[in-house]
């Protein structure tokens, strides 16, 4: 953790959560709670509810749930540490400086300066582009099709010719060589000292998520070799760990990402309204890249160029992006080459439809399969058959390996029969039967843990929602019953908050930093709690609930006792004498 409790817990009860996601959502009253369209599903009825005495939001739909933070992480797709930061702004509370060791201060000081300095320099080569100097590249980019709107967004700019023009400004500006050495765009030779590398190129600035520029891409004016020539990494720029336009797609809300390969495809498509698109700008799909889609997104929508080169990149991206649990199409682009082609032969409403169109990432695979077996030759139709059959076993969900089976044989006739005995064949040959643990997003099958955690959740959330309940039953219940580690250490936290009699979810929610468990904490505390009209029923309600959380427990608790110890058996006849007890209980509601 970053920040010290209290201080994290100052931010959060310095920004109401009405008021803060009301700037984001149109909410509107009914009872004790606001409700609105969800910003993190589409739907047309409202189902995401914020709760003021709470300060939490829930949405029945998506299960989305936490408080302002949470909502802030999720909205602006920001770390828990960068969530703060803007409310701690928003409220006017500072934020002391994070403790670093000196080694890293130094490092940090530097890297910070670099930024400073590419900053600067991001300014200087679009000024040119405005300048007359400029003109050149200006009319460069207006013959491509961009508007002046989409040559600021991007920040696109112009490195005239000229020895050290770039060099001698950030000079002038107060950055000493040794931070402009660390930006990796100077050349050092004996005649000329410093000198810039980008000489009469087009630039395009590559930013982070934090919209910094990090590094830059030159484009030659025309024809010309390199056509691109792109700034090394350095201390501020990883290549594999950044994508080119994420600062702008992170918030599209979209629910996709669209990959390409190329600085002018990401522009392109942004201009259309595609504003989903990011660029792996010519190199390979990196796990680094992997997950920072996977951070932003579920569905990533590959348009690299249609050609063997892009080919090859696809196949290889869907299996790095399948293999994060991400799901994966393919946009089909031919006649044309790349995005940007397309978009300017095609247009926008084409291009929805190629979206809408994507081919299924199964699908795509088995079709470039298809490219290399002559299916008119028996031979290579088995071969063909047994590649297919060692994709399907990937599959580790049965209803969708006998889908696409299903669908595959139908396609190329082959006899579902047959395919059926090849995979049980190559399955018992130990094929394809590698399974990974997979990030799963969304709502959960049901299984019966998933029904005592229920059975967890409405406790809690009847807890904290009339705590006077606690004086009843609270003496039968300890965290400990809660079987998830984090489910006990919200109850833990709860009962504490109770006891003291200061109940304060949404402060319990912030005591966890990643947007997943602070999804998991606020559902917890949101979990919907019929209405029962009769306080006997109620009281009833109220009885199985805590029978069944404890029966639950206990039965763990025999579970992970040895079956040998000495003293099952008196814990187990302990254990029966408080559910009979629990049975016998004159649980007395206020109505
Ligand atoms: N690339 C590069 N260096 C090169 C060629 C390409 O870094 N010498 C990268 C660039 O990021 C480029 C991407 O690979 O945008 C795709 O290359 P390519 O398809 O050749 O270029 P386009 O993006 O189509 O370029 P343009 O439309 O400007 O001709
Ligand atoms: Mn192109």
């Amino acid at each position: 953790m970053y920040y010290p409790d209290n201080l994290v817990e100052e931010v959060r009860a310095r920004n109401d959560i009405v008021e803060v996601i009301s700037s984001y959502v149109r909410l509107q009253k009914k009872g004790s709670n606001h409700f609105g369209l969800c910003p993190f599903h589409n739907e047309k009825t409202a189902s995401f509810s914020v709760s003021q005495p709470k300060q939490m939001y829930h949405c029945f739909g998506c299960g989305k749930s936490g408080n302002v933070i949470t909502f802030i992480m999720e909205y602006e797709n920001y770390t828990f540490p960068e969530a703060l930061k803007l409310l701690a702004d928003r409220a006017g509370v500072s934020l002391p400086e994070i403790e670093y060791s000196k080694e890293e201060k130094e490092r940090d000081s530097l890297k910070t300066r670099v930024l400073e300095a590419y900053r600067e320099a991001g300014v200087y080569y679009y000024r040119v582009l405005r300048s007359d100097a400029g003109k050149r590249a200006y009319d460069y980019f207006k013959d491509r099709g961009l508007s002046d709107e989409t040559i600021n967004k991007f920040g696109l700019g112009f490195a005239v010719t000229g020895r050290n023009l770039l060099y001698n400004h950030l000079r002038s500006k107060g950055f000493d060589d040794r931070v402009l050495n660390e930006m990796r765009i100077f050349r050092m030779s004996e005649r000329d000292g410093m000198t810039d590398i980008f000489w009469n190129r087009a630039i395009f600035p590559i930013m982070n998520v934090s919209n910094k520029i990090i590094a830059f891409g030159g484009r030659v004016m025309g024809q010309g070799e390199p056509k691109y020539l792109n700034s090394p990494e350095s201390i501020v720029f990883d290549k594999g760990r950044n994508l080119y336009g994420l600062n702008h797609a992170r918030i599209s809300r979209k629910n996709n990402i669209i990959v390409c390969e190329g600085y002018m495809d990401v522009i392109a498509l942004h201009q259309a309204g595609f504003n989903q698109a990011v660029g792996s700008l010519g190199t390979a799909l990196t796990s680094g890249h992997v997950n920072l889609l996977k951070r932003y997104t579920d569905n990533v929508l590959l348009c690299y160029d249609n050609d063997g080169a892009g080919t090859k990149a696809n196949l290889r991206a869907i299996q790095m992006l399948r293999d994060v649990g991400l799901s994966v199409k393919v946009i089909n682009m031919s006649p044309h080459k790349d995005p940007d082609e397309f978009l300017s032969n095609l247009g926008a409403e084409e291009f929805e439809t190629r979206i809408k169109n994507a081919e299924n990432a199964f699908y795509y695979e088995v079709r470039m399969l298809e490219g290399d077996h002559d299916l008119n030759d028996p031979d290579g139709r088995t071969r063909f058959a047994n590649e297919v059959a060692k994709k399907l076993l990937k599959f580790e969900d049965p209803i969708e390996r006998d889908n696409y089976l299903e669908a595959i044989c139908v396609k190329y006739h082959i006899k579902t029969e047959n395919m059926s005995k090849l995979l049980a064949k190559l399955a018992a040959r130990g094929e394809g039967i590698e399974v990974y643990e997979r990030p799963r997003s969304g709502i959960h099958s049901s299984s019966p843990e998933d029904g005592i955690k229920k059975t967890q959740k409405l406790l809690l959330t009847w807890l904290c929602d009339d705590p006077g309940i606690y004086r009843l039953i609270g003496k039968y219940l300890t965290a400990d019953d809660f079987t998830e580690e984090i489910y006990r250490k919200a109850a833990a936290m709860l009962f504490d908050q109770i006891e003291k009699d200061e109940i304060n979810p949404a402060r319990i929610v912030s005591c966890f930093t990643s947007e997943e468990e602070q999804n998991e904490i606020g559902s917890l505390f949101n979990t919907k709690l019929e209405m029962l009209e009769t306080r006997q029923d109620r009281e009833k309600a109220l009885k199985d609930l805590l029978l069944k959380v404890k029966t639950y427990s206990f039965d763990m608790q025999r579970n992970n006792n040895e079956q040998t110890d000495l003293n099952t058996l008196d814990q187990a006849i302990k254990n029966k004498k408080i559910l009979q007890e629990i049975q016998a209980l004159k649980l007395e509601l206020s109505e």
